[in-house]
């Protein structure tokens, strides 16, 4: 193995492992590509890297320059990181569902942090952040937004993710599983599917209260998929299957993929974990699933693996947390989950929601 030249040199190229694990009784071959596993932590890194490496070669962005990114995750972090090699200042506008962690993560790398306390009429905060991002645009001379949301360079970055999934498998998967936000992931990966003429059916996992797909929006409690304003770049003739998931499905997903396969991974990758489930029963024998794994459960270790965070959040003494979310899921026990030691969850607790949306 060849050495390499500094960390942004490390992004991308991420592990495809099998997950022989997680579903035994399904004749699927299921595959995870662990994009946990970069630098970062996340697949934004792909995104902040070629983003920002593309404004600095067009002359956009230059050692006095600021940027400027409303994000409380992910994006956030890569930016960071990318920001912090090439000696940019960056703003990060950001809100109270930012977690501690990620807040530590992007002081250690050195990024102003801008938290937007006003929420949105619907518990979010992303119209406040746009708004508080405009402001900083106007009041800071050479800054540069690189608009995660509309910028076309978000595709293009996961163009590549596919294509490193094509080079190492003998023939295209049958289903590829993407978490869905600024969908740049999906988009990115489902271009590189139909300009290549491949089988590949594209599925899209959301969040139950996105508006991604045209669904109501709400209030939700884990961050990463799902997004309280429709994406510029979003093309939904591209997307064959889409599942909406619930804060709860992201906790089972998570920990039963930590108590089967050993991985440590955040909540959309939950998210994609239950989603796969339900796929199966729409699937031919021995079919091939690519799951895309965003980003690593350090981050959720104070919410989805924490106990505490998940009885006093989803016991049924409570109420639902989710307007939209089903009755049964809701109000069942989260000792369902807590004392499972397989991670066995849906033996106790039949997930009633059935199959996914049909979306050609
Ligand atoms: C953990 C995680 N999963 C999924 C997504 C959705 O990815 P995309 O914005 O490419 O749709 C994001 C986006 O930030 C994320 O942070």
């Amino acid at each position: 193995m060849a050495i390499k030249t500094g960390i942004l040199s490390t992004i991308g190229n991420t592990p495809l492992v099998a997950l022989n694990k997680l579903y035994p009784a399904t004749s699927s071959k299921l595959f995870a590509k662990l994009e946990m596993l970069n630098p970062g932590g996340g697949t934004k890194d792909r995104t902040a890297l070629l983003m920002l490496s593309k404004a600095v070669e067009d002359g956009k962005l230059d050692q006095n320059s600021t940027v400027i990114e409303s994000s409380s995750g992910n994006m956030a972090i890569g930016l960071a990181q990318v920001c912090r090699y090439l000696d940019l200042n960056l703003i990060v506008v950001t809100d109270p569902k930012i977690n501690r962690h990620t807040i530590d993560l992007l002081r250690a790398y050195g990024a102003e942090i801008e938290h937007v306390t006003e929420a949105d009429s619907d518990g979010n905060y992303l119209e406040k952040r746009l708004k508080r991002v405009k402001e900083l645009r106007d009041s800071i001379p050479n800054s540069y937004w690189p608009n995660q949301y509309s910028n076309d360079l978000n595709p293009e970055a996961h163009y590549q993710t596919m294509k490193e999934i094509i080079d190492v498998c003998t023939e295209p998967p049958d289903y590829l599983l993407a978490a869905t936000s600024t969908c740049g992931t999906i988009m990115g990966c489902a271009r590189y599917v139909r300009e290549h003429n491949l089988k590949t059916k594209i599925v899209a996992v959301d969040a139950v209260e996105s508006i991604v797909f045209g669904t109501s929006k709400g209030n939700r409690l884990i961050p990463g998929h799902g997004a309280g304003r429709k994406s510029d770049l979003l093309d939904e003739s591209y997307i064959d299957h889409i599942f909406h998931m619930t804060d709860i499905d992201c906790v089972i997903g998570c920990r039963r993929l930590l108590q089967r396969e050993s991985i440590l991974a955040g909540g959309s990758t939950g998210a994609v974990v239950m989603a796969v489930e339900k796929l199966q029963s729409q699937v031919p024998e021995n079919s091939s699933c690519v799951m895309i794994f965003s980003d690593s459960g350090e981050r959720y270790l104070d919410t989805i693996f924490n106990d505490s965070w998940v009885k006093k959040t989803f016991d049924k003494t409570r109420k639902p947390t989710q307007k939209n979310s089903d009755k049964n899921r809701a109000h069942a026990p989260t000792s369902a989950i807590l004392n499972s030691k397989s991670g066995l969850i849906d033996e106790r607790w039949p997930n009633k929601n059935g199959g996914a949306e049909n979306h050609s």
